[in-house]
């Protein structure tokens, strides 16, 4: 459970892990075993109090996540003893549900992991923040930061399947590599090592028309300078600020939006749930077709949440990032 509110990156006794008795389920309940938890960025964000778009965790309360896991015990007849179910967890081992927000999954066409990362909310982010907020063309030269994630990795493989030319951005040269010999992105730049501002001049001559931004701060001002005319930029997240002590400083370049005539919006993925089933069935065909990748990163333990959730800070992980939480 969510112990204090971090200032910075969360130190370890920012969660408590507690051991208490699972209550009898009451008529229309059922009884998750978790088996798996999505750790995401976001979840960074819901410690803190700000205004935000969903309201933050309370202290004492489970830490809010994403997961998949299998109904044990079941009073509801719309979910049976046997199904699995993708839906908000937390991060916790045992969870009782009554049916509202949680989805029936079928590990016999997708593995679990897959239903939280290409196939569940970082693949909806980017099928719909690509496509829609992008408003993506056949053709278009496409930027992606935090190229390598669960994200960013699929919104390159989508702008590659429409076409574009894409170049990811991503923290070091082994997922570098993998972007353009496994996911056929056109170049990479790391951004740790490479001048982003000159390998952005050489990879766009003729300027960027979509800018997916997963990262922010001085990444996002690069790609500024480097826009074409009518370019859109998706503010999907800034992670490079998530954990700053200091307030989020926004570029001091964007008057490259009035010269370009370009547009910067942000996005919630929430925004597209009616159309999620769409979006899972193309993306579902694409992998069939063999166009698409997916990489999934687990990592095993309820007890070692806070190391693996640091993971997306530093960057020590690859595909989207997912904690096993079932004891075997
Ligand atoms: N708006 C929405 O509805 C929505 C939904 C889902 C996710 N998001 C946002 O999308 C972004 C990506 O999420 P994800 O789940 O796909 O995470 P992810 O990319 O799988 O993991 C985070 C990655 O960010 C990179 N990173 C960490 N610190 C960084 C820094 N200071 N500068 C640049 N890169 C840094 C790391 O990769 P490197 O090794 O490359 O540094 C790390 O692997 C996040 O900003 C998240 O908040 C938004």
């Amino acid at each position: 459970m969510l112990q204090k509110r971090p200032f910075g990156l969360p130190e370890k006794d920012t969660w408590k892990l507690v051991k208490s008795s699972i209550p009898e389920i009451q008529d229309g309940e059922f009884l998750i075993r978790c088996e798996y938890v999505s750790l995401d960025p976001a979840m960074r964000g819901w410690m803190n109090v700000n205004k935000s778009y969903i309201a933050p965790v309370e202290l004492n309360d489970v830490m809010r996540a994403g997961g998949v896991g299998k109904i044990i015990k079941s009073k509801n007849p719309n979910f049976k003893v046997g199904d699995f179910v993708y839906g908000p967890t937390g991060v916790q081992q045992y969870k009782i549900a009554n049916g509202d927000g949680w989805h029936k999954i079928d590990p016999s066409l997708a593995s679990l992991p897959m239903y939280l990362g290409v196939l569940g909310m970082p693949g909806m982010t980017a099928y719909f923040g690509i496509l829609e907020v992008g408003e993506l063309k056949e053709g278009d030269t496409v930027l992606v930061s935090g190229a390598a994630g669960a994200v960013g990795s699929v919104v390159g493989q989508i702008a590659k399947i429409k076409n574009c030319k894409v170049v990811g951005i991503a923290g070091d040269s082994k997922k570098c590599k993998y972007l353009v010999e496994e996911l056929g992105f056109d170049e990479a730049i790391n951004y740790k090592e490479d001048d982003v501002y000159n390998k952005l001049k050489e990879f766009f001559p003729n300027g960027i028309d979509v800018y997916f931004d997963n990262v922010g701060g001085e990444i996002l001002e690069a790609a500024l300078v480097n826009l074409a005319m009518h370019a859109r930029v998706v503010i999907c997240g800034a992670i490079s600020q998530y954990n700053n002590k200091t307030p989020i400083k926004g570029p001091s370049n964007y008057l490259s939006l009035l010269v370009n005539r370009a547009s910067m919006k942000g996005m919630v993925v929430f925004d597209f749930a009616k159309d999620y089933d769409k979006a899972a069935k193309q993306i579902g065909q694409w992998i069939m077709q063999g166009k698409l990748k997916s990489k999934e990163d687990v990592y095993e333990g309820i007890e070692n949440f806070h190391e693996t959730f640091l993971r997306l800070f530093t960057g020590e992980k690859m595909g989207k990032l997912i904690l096993k939480v079932s004891e075997d």
